[in-house]
């Protein structure tokens, strides 16, 4: 992927999709990132509007929206049921650019949440079932007895998706996409819609 080709200099005022461009600055990042290409930081709030934020792998994308995968009983989980909208920002240094996302969130079904569990290692998936994510671990041995007993009750077993395992996707109302200029003279494009079904509006931005 071209750095050049795919900046925001070269950007053709008629290319409306913005999940076209984000593939290609995913890929670009794929290339040039050392770690975690498709990590990004994800803001909820909680009940009384502080916001907490994370990072997180994004696992999937389409143009339905952006998912990850967590544990739905973790801080993060808690926070996104309830307020059901989400931030997303990723950042790839080696290429300095950034996106971010913001929209509702909704839960992935049990089958897209399976078959992504399905294809973890099954040490992510022993840990995954043994963490209560999120709450006091008062000493680190309990969560290593936990993982030793799902060793154990899941031998020669394939080991079950927990319940309150899966995954959120966000769904963007808008993606602004970052492009590092000179002297910080940057380019910013932002692509929104007033709802889901909407078409994208392409709004450039001081920077
Ligand atoms: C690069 C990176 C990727 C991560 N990916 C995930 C992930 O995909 N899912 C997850 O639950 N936690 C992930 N974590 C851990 C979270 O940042 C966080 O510590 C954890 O989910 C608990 O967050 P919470 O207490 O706000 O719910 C990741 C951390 C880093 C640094």
């Amino acid at each position: 992927m071209d750095h050049q080709a795919t900046g925001l200099r070269n950007h053709n005022q008629n290319d409306s999709n913005p999940f076209d461009m984000f593939n290609n600055w995913l890929k670009l990042a794929s290339e040039k990132e050392p770690n975690d290409p498709s990590a990004m930081a994800v803001a909820s709030v909680d009940a009384t509007g502080l916001p907490n934020v994370r990072m997180v792998l994004m696992r999937r994308h389409d143009e339905r929206g952006f998912c990850f995968f967590t544990n739905f009983e973790s801080t993060k989980g808690e926070e996104l049921l309830s307020m059901q909208k989400a931030a997303a920002v990723f950042h790839w240094k080696s290429i300095r650019r950034q996106i971010r996302i913001r929209g509702p969130v909704e839960p992935v079904s049990p089958a897209e949440a399976d078959e992504y569990f399905n294809s973890r290692p099954r040490g992510s998936q022993i840990a995954s079932s043994a963490s209560k994510q999120s709450r006091p671990l008062p000493e680190r041995v309990e969560l290593e007895q936990r993982i030793a007993e799902l060793e154990a009750e899941y031998e020669g077993k394939p080991v079950p998706r927990p319940e309150h395992w899966s995954g959120f996707r966000i769904m963007p109302l808008s993606i602004e996409f970052w492009d590092d200029g000179e002297f910080r003279t940057h380019d910013r494009l932002l692509f929104r819609r007033r709802t889901l079904e909407s078409a994208w509006e392409q709004v450039w931005l001081y920077p």
